[in-house]
């Protein structure tokens, strides 16, 4: 089932939007692999494609605003790193105890959480900034 964005999550820079919905359903996919003991490759090749995907999305976020010189850049790349250093420490429960761990560990009920919160704290705050520039472009289609 595809992930819908809540309206108060929606940026309304589709790219951003698009991507956010994707990061959702697959950190909730990777919750539920784990909290469901699904196989550890299964639950791997998720977290693996998640770490991947964000890795990207937080880049791109990032270049927009090096480009238009954020003022809240270092608060918003400081949660992004927290995000990132959640997935590492979910591997590396993944590679101590498999995937039964699941419902104990707080990175993995959190993460979907986390995600809802960044973006309504940090990525809308970049958006209504975005709004304001006098950008006659998409500055997030203009990159990709
Ligand atoms: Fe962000
Ligand atoms: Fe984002």
């Amino acid at each position: 089932m595809k992930h819908e964005i809540p309206i108060e999550l929606v940026t309304g820079f589709p790219v951003i939007d698009q991507q956010h919905a994707e990061l959702l359903e697959r950190a909730e996919q990777l919750m539920n692999a784990l909290a469901e003991r699904k196989d550890t490759a299964t639950a791997l090749r998720i977290h693996s494609y998640l770490t991947d995907y964000s890795t990207r999305h937080f880049a791109l976020e990032e270049e927009v605003m090096v480009r238009f010189d954020y003022p809240e850049r270092v608060a918003h790349l400081a949660s992004h790193m927290v995000f990132t250093n959640r997935l590492r420490q979910i591997e590396d429960e993944i590679g101590a105890w498999g995937t039964g761990f699941g419902l104990m560990s707080e990175a993995v009920l959190l993460l979907p959480d986390f995600l809802i919160r960044h973006v309504s704290e940090h990525d809308l705050e970049l958006a209504r900034f975005l709004r304001e520039q006098d950008s006659k472009e998409d500055p997030f289609q203009v990159v990709t």
